[in-house]
């Protein structure tokens, strides 16, 4: 996709022209209305479209309007225009013609600010996104037919310099879908890693630790979930220094378990495809590290990833075994399928003891509870920090993602007590899944400041309600914290 700047429109088959609520034409509306001899007054009185977010009208033969077909693109309140409704309305601008047969979109911002028509070519980007590469065979008519997308600007430099820090997101945005859509059998472990390690491109520093290593620093309790799989299980540590020198760094720690079959405790069979994702949250700490870096955040940043497979084989490990962790404490695995937890805890003890950062916040699809608690569209946060619990829940509404704050409350520690080890990796019975994998994951945390985003409903969509969302891959996280860094530990 093709997305530019430009001073006026004409050149393209389609333009879109936003209508705020109570059927007010937005920027060139009105002359454009006035040149077509009231076309457009005359389509939308017809019609149903008040200019609501979300509607679209489409005007065809529009001789005099610089365009064969006006698209007209509800924009919601014009009081209200903020930076999530400026987002919705480019990417429905979008959505409105995708298929229409046209190539070439122009969207009508010259009214507005160059930053919001940065914020149009941004939404535009986002959902537009397609993961395609292994369709060979598709219809040209089912594909998007759009590939060129010009957004009038009053101020073309100005435009294209706002765009520059919203463009590194959304690049990381896309890296980290293609990392969730990836099929497992070509996203195993050291591919993941592969992958990251190409981000020192960005200027990042990317280690890359295999299971010797691993076993020398004494992550059993990780090692232990890759030890059924072929593929060799890795860590890997990412570092980005935009910050002052010694300035102490923040940490955010993945899940990154490349398939989670459920091992010797193992999944039923349908529905387990979905667990291909089960690395959204190595995936969101990969797209926010690549966002760090792209736009030069003034930040010393850490991402941690524990990159694994959970398959059952005779080498896998058993429910009942007792594992010991870096940490030292020992685990009981009642069940194997609760495995995320068992990487993180390795994974966290190493940041915390390596890295002594600020606060660490671990992404993880860690519990089908989180889903039966909250819905799809809701992520969790567990936290022992109200400060960093603030931070993250401050910045997601301004990015379009949802969270809700837990809690992890003391009374059940003891459902994760285990009778012949320190700890066991399920609580009793189904209660509070989510609760006690979060008590789990805090026994290995060492008191430091810490947050646990559980986004196992919403690192993957089939009905996504945000227009810069499409259905798949949703990169979940990398926008909310971008957007915590850059608003509460930069500079
Ligand atoms: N990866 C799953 C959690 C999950 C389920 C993520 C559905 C996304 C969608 C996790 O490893 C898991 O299997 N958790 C178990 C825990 C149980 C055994 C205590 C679960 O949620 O059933
Ligand atoms: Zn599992
Ligand atoms: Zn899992």
């Amino acid at each position: 996709m093709k997305i530019e700047f430009v001073a006026a429109a004409g050149a393209c088959e389609i333009l879109a022209l936003l209508v705020h609520d109570g059927r007010q034409f937005a920027g060139a509306g009105a002359e454009v209305d006035t040149r077509t001899g009231g076309a457009l007054s005359r389509a939308i009185g017809k019609s149903r479209v008040t200019g609501a977010a979300g509607q679209s009208l489409n005007v065809a033969g529009t001789s005099g309007a610089d365009a064969d077909t006006v698209v007209l693109i509800g924009a919601g309140d014009g009081g209200a225009f903020d930076d999530l409704a400026i987002e919705a309305a480019g990417a429905n601008a979008y959505h409105a013609v995708k298929l229409s047969g046209a190539e070439c979109l122009t969207i009508d911002a010259a009214h507005l600010s160059p930053e919001q028509a940065a914020r149009i070519a941004f939404a535009v980007r986002l959902a537009s996104y397609r993961f395609d590469k292994y369709r060979t065979t598709e219809k040209p008519e089912k594909k998007p037919s759009i590939t060129s997308v010009r957004v009038v600007a009053s101020d073309i430099r100005a435009a294209e310099s706002a765009l520059e820090p919203l463009a590194a997101v959304a690049e990381a945005v896309e890296f980290s879908r293609d990392l969730v859509s990836e099929p497992a059998n070509v996203l195993y472990p050291a591919e993941f890693a592969r992958r990251v390690k190409e981000l020192e491109r960005l200027g990042l520093g990317v280690e890359i630790l295999g299971e010797a290593e691993m076993e020398k620093l004494g992550m059993r309790t990780l090692l232990a979930v890759g030890q059924g799989s072929r593929r060799e299980s890795q860590l890997a540590v990412i570092q980005w220094k935009g910050g002052a020198e010694g300035e102490q760094p923040i940490a955010f720690v993945g899940k990154g378990v490349c398939f989670d079959t459920g091992g010797i405790s193992i999944k039923p069979s349908e529905g387990m495809e979905d667990m291909k994702w089960d690395m959204g949250g190595a995936a969101a700490v990969s797209g926010l590290m690549h966002a760090l870096a792209g736009r030069k955040a003034k930040v010393n940043a850490i991402g941690v990833l524990g990159l694994v497979e959970n398959m059952p084989d005779g080498n896998a490990q058993r429910p009942g075994d007792v594992v010991v962790s870096m940490s030292g404490q020992t685990v009981e695995v009642i069940n194997t399928d609760a495995e995320g937890r068992l990487v993180l805890a390795d994974a966290l003890w190493y940041t915390q003891e390596r890295f002594k950062p600020k606060f660490m916040i671990d992404l993880a699809t860690l519990t089908g509870a989180m889903i039966v608690a909250l819905g799809l569209d809701y992520a969790g946060v567990f936290s022992n920090s109200d400060e960093v619990a603030d931070n993250v829940l401050a910045a997601a509404p301004k990015v379009g993602e949802n969270f809700w704050r837990m809690p992890i409350p003391s009374i059940y520690e003891k459902h994760i007590d285990s009778q012949i080890a320190d700890v066991k990796n399920v609580g009793n019975g189904r209660a509070g899944g989510s609760i006690t994998a979060a008590l789990f994951l805090q026994r290995f945390t060492n008191g430091v400041p810490w947050a646990h985003l559980d986004i196992a409903p919403t690192a993957w969509t089939n009905k996504s309600i945000n227009p810069t969302v499409p259905d798949g891959a949703v990169g979940f996280g990398v926008r909310t914290l971008d957007r915590m860094v850059a608003d509460a530990y930069e500079g």
